[in-house]
């Protein structure tokens, strides 16, 4: 099936975004680093990363928005590609080799496409609103995991300001890890959607997340036949806190959490 003229340019946007971020790995050690916040780091290679997506994206639609971790947002209209340039900085900084590219599309308020590139396995996640989910060109789906026995969990621990939460999911962790064949933390929260997009995880949960760090996974994975939500159960919000999986893991999930639930993620009642 041909892809979407977006899903082109996005894939365009990302393979130049990977290739930054290829070449800089061999030069590690010269990067110039700097803190945004507390264990928040940024380099030029987000930047650059991120400036070629913009240039390929404003070259094909000058008029179309942008919402971009490092440059914020610009433009308007009824198009927004939403961009992480480099999901995983802190991996890449130490050369452990999980981080991608996450660029999403919403038409006017709503995700329609999807591109999620890993540069290092060069494998390519697409997805477009009714059209499914591929990895490279093959179609994928989540995985027939029926519940949480057996299940192979993602998930990404609070840190920065969302260490507030600590204690609660450390909660969430336990049971979890008590419930499920065992819980991953890769690092890069946009390939661990991907991953559950093609059935390597049955499910992830995080809490603190952007817009950038979930919108193309949330997409990948409900056109993966997976459901994602928030910890309560409630609809995907762009950012926050999310929770995903296969259908039954999915349930089975928002069930195992609830007691552990910070009050301030609780729908306001
Ligand atoms: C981070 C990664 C990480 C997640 C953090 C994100 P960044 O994104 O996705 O897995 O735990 O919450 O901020 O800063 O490397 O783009
Ligand atoms: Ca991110
Ligand atoms: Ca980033």
């Amino acid at each position: 099936m041909a892809l979407h003229p977006l899903v082109n340019i996005g894939i365009r946007a990302a393979r130049r975004a990977g290739n930054v971020i290829i070449r800089s790995l061999n030069r590690l050690e010269s990067l110039e680093v700097s803190a945004k916040g507390r264990n928040d780091f940024v380099t030029d290679v987000d930047r650059n990363a991120e400036q070629e997506i913009i240039d390929t994206i404003r070259r094909a639609y000058p008029d179309h928005g942008i919402l971009a971790e490092e440059s914020g947002a610009s433009g308007g209209g009824e198009f927004t590609w939403i961009i992480d340039p480099l999901d995983g900085t802190t991996n890449f900084l130490h050369g452990f080799p999980q981080f991608c590219v996450s660029i999403a599309v919403q038409h006017r308020g709503r995700l329609e496409h999807a591109v999620i590139y890993d540069p290092m396995r060069q494998e390519l996640f697409t997805a477009s609103r009714g059209q499914g989910a591929q990895l490279d060109d093959r179609r994928i789906r989540v995985s027939k995991c029926k519940g949480l026995e057996g299940a192979l969990i993602g998930t990404g621990f609070p840190y920065r300001a969302n260490t507030r939460w600590l204690d609660a999911y450390l909660g969430m962790f336990k049971a979890v890890a008590l419930a499920t064949a065992g819980l991953r933390r890769p690092g890069s929260a946009a390939l661990d959607l991907a991953w559950v997009a093609a059935g390597r995880t049955d499910g992830f949960f995080e809490l603190g997340l952007s817009p950038w760090d979930t919108a193309a996974g949330a997409l990948l994975i409900t056109e993966a036949g997976g459901r994602v939500g928030t910890l309560t159960g409630a609809d995907y919000e762009l950012g926050g806190d999310i929770l995903a999986g296969t259908p039954k893991t999915y349930t089975a999930l928002v069930e195992l959490l609830a007691p552990h639930v910070p009050d301030d993620l609780r729908p306001a009642r």
